[in-house]
């Protein structure tokens, strides 16, 4: 037997990220690799990297800085890029830091073993033609009571600023009856709350199945009480999967449904395909079909041309829709995407912009979550709260509410009612069951 290694794994990025470290965890562990918390004393270090922005990108190489001692302590430790900076630079890594063993890009990640095995600086960013997730086997052991679970991969709407068409490749698809197959087993091991993923999950197409009709087969598995999905684009929003918010009940009433702008003109300009005022329309759509939905959405603050007019076009449609949260970036022009080029919105004038826009939607996420106080709902835990005899869990509106309740434990649905709203989080009491 060879001595028990050890692997550590940091993940920037999205919820994609997040599940494919799980499955590289679990390929690991396959090849006598346990998961380490921290650097220090690891064997093997992976950094599952994000390119959305530059800022994103460049944590890599800060980071890479901060293992340089670690590396120069001990030569034998394995230092991998993997994910979308990997993807996008590929043996540019290589030569820029030298202390990086191994590049790979997310469509490769079944052949991590082999390349270790193999001990030779390498660069895979190849999009093999097989579905790295059928060579990648599933973890073991207790899930978290909220996981999640990818269903569809890469992207083909190349909207002008965005880098995961070339980052992730074309959109794909997961066989139905994998995902089933995956999904019943996470709930065996104790998942209660399932997140299907992708970067265009609403275009989900797998065996000619809709996302609408995957939803309806997944909510049939008895013990998995809660369904999300994100990152949807309003485009996609078929009649048969608003139909859904209002007929699965295990169908949570909160959807992200980035939007990115409320000016026509920067959606044309960003190769959205759609207006702001077919945003709109989806959004009442969705709200008749369950009018308790919480809708967010991504902004883009300064893209190339924005004027302060298209600006208050953005603010127009906020207050028009009245987001529940929201996440907002100031453009950040990314190498080989059709927008990079473009003549840039002064940086003062996007911080600016950026605030105001933060202000609005920071003011509907409180009312909102003051909107919650007296409500009766279900938490599900977890994990313990800050302060002791607390559970902490979500609410079906993916709201964080924390509860007292010192026999409660993680994996419990629990109907409470709401006592308090703080910004980032609610309070509640545990009721009765039934
Ligand atoms: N697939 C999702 C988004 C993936 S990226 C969708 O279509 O909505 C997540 C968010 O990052 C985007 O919604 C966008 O708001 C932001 N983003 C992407 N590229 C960006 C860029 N070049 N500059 C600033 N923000 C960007
Ligand atoms: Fe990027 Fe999303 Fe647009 Fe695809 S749909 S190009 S992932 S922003
Ligand atoms: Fe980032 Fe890649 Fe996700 S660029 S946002 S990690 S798809």
């Amino acid at each position: 037997m060879a001595d028990v290694r050890k692997v550590w794994i940091k993940t920037y990025g999205c919820q994609m990220n997040v599940y494919d470290s799980e499955r590289m965890a679990a390929a690991l562990a396959a090849e006598g690799y346990v998961a380490a918390d921290a650097p220090e004393g690891a064997d093997l270090v992976l950094l599952n990297t994000c390119h959305i922005r530059e800022k994103a990108a460049e944590k890599v190489y800060s980071d890479l800085g901060r293992l340089r001692p670690l590396k120069a302590a001990n030569p034998d430790m394995k230092v991998g890029v993997v994910g979308c900076v990997a993807q996008a630079e590929g043996a540019e890594i290589l030569a820029r830091a030298p202390m990086v063993d191994l590049v790979v890009g997310p469509q490769a990640y079944h052949r991590i073993p082999a390349l270790l095995r193999a001990g030779v600086r390498a660069v895979d960013t190849e999009m093999p033609p097989e579905d790295k997730f059928d060579h990648l086997p599933q973890s073991r052991g207790r899930t978290a009571p909220a996981v999640f679970l990818t269903v569809q991969e890469g992207c083909d709407k190349f909207c002008s600023f965005c880098v995961v068409p070339y980052t992730r490749g074309a959109e794909v698809s997961r066989p139905p009856a994998r995902i089933l197959e995956e999904a019943r087993a996470l709930v065996g091991r104790g998942a209660r709350e399932i997140t299907l993923l992708g970067q265009n999950v609403n275009a989900y197409h797998g065996d000619g199945w809709t996302l609408a009709r995957l939803i309806r087969e997944l909510a049939a598995i008895p013990g998995l009480a809660r369904i999300r999905y994100t990152t949807s684009h309003p485009n996609d929003m078929t009649d048969d999967l608003i139909a859904a918010h209002g007929e699965v009940p295990q169908l949570m009433p909160y959807l992200h449904l980035p939007v990115q702008s409320g000016s026509d003109r920067i959606l044309k300009a960003m190769n959205r395909r759609h207006t702001a005022d077919a945003y709109l329309r989806i959004v009442g759509r969705l709200r008749a079909a369950r009018p308790d939905i919480l809708l967010s959405s991504d902004f883009i603050v300064g893209f190339p041309g924005e004027t302060e007019a298209d600006f208050d076009a953005t603010l127009d449609l906020i207050r028009a829709v009245g987001f529940g949260s929201a996440f907002s970036f100031r453009y950040s022009a990314r190498p080989g995407t059709p927008a990079a080029g473009r003549e840039a919105v002064p940086d003062a004038v996007a911080d600016d912009r950026l605030q105001r826009l933060q202000a609005l939607v920071t003011a509907q996420q409180r009312a909102a979550q003051a909107a919650m106080v007296g409500r009766v709902t279900e938490v599900l835990y977890e994990k313990p709260g800050r302060l002791p005899g607390q559970m902490g869990g979500k609410s079906p509106h993916l709201m964080a509410v924390h509860v007292d309740d010192p026999a409660g434990r993680p994996g419990e649905l629990v109907p409470v009612r709401i006592t308090a709203a703080a910004p980032h989080s609610l309070a509640a009491e545990r009721l009765p069951a039934g």
